[in-house]
């Protein structure tokens, strides 16, 4: 039986299907599907393979994260607003004991203060922001780095 790649499972919140044409200015041009292509070519070089998904949906966006659990090796999310909302998906990620790291597009340090909450970053082995598209290949390069150490 061929060995299979550990699989990274990249998470988008709601929202995120629009980028490209969604407020340009602070989320860049590039698309989800740019991302996702991003985020799998750079896991393939790390013969890893990154499973993209993106939802507008909570409770779709827990049970994928419930289901990563024994399955998945790791959880790179962008969780979108609920990042500043959502004890239920800070949880999730806890039951789910993988490591994960949290992402986004824009510096919301620079932003409203009601982006300067997360409820991720505190159970999160890292938190990138502001460096665009930039922020997904770094998460997936250290899931790189995690995984062989
Ligand atoms: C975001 C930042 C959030 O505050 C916002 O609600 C988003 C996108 C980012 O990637 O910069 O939807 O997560």
């Amino acid at each position: 039986m061929p060995l299979m790649s550990p699989t990274l499972l990249v998470l988008n919140g709601p929202n995120l299907n629009l980028l490209g044409t969604r407020e340009p200015a602070t989320y860049g041009h590039e698309t989800l599907a740019d991302i996702d292509r991003l985020c799998q070519e750079t896991a393939a070089a790390l013969g890893l393979e990154a499973e993209c998904r993106q939802t507008n949906h909570e409770g779709q966006l827990i049970d994928w994260i419930h289901q990563a659990r024994g399955r998945c090796a790791g959880i790179l999310i962008n969780p979108g607003a609920w990042t500043h909302t959502s004890v239920a998906i800070r949880d999730a990620l806890v039951a789910s004991e993988l490591p994960v790291i949290e992402v986004h597009l824009s510096n919301v340090h620079k932003r409203e203060a009601f982006r300067q909450h997360s409820f991720v970053s505190g159970i999160a082995v890292g938190v990138i922001c502001g460096l665009g598209s930039d922020g997904y290949r770094a998460g997936v390069q250290h899931f790189g780095k995690l995984l062989k150490g």
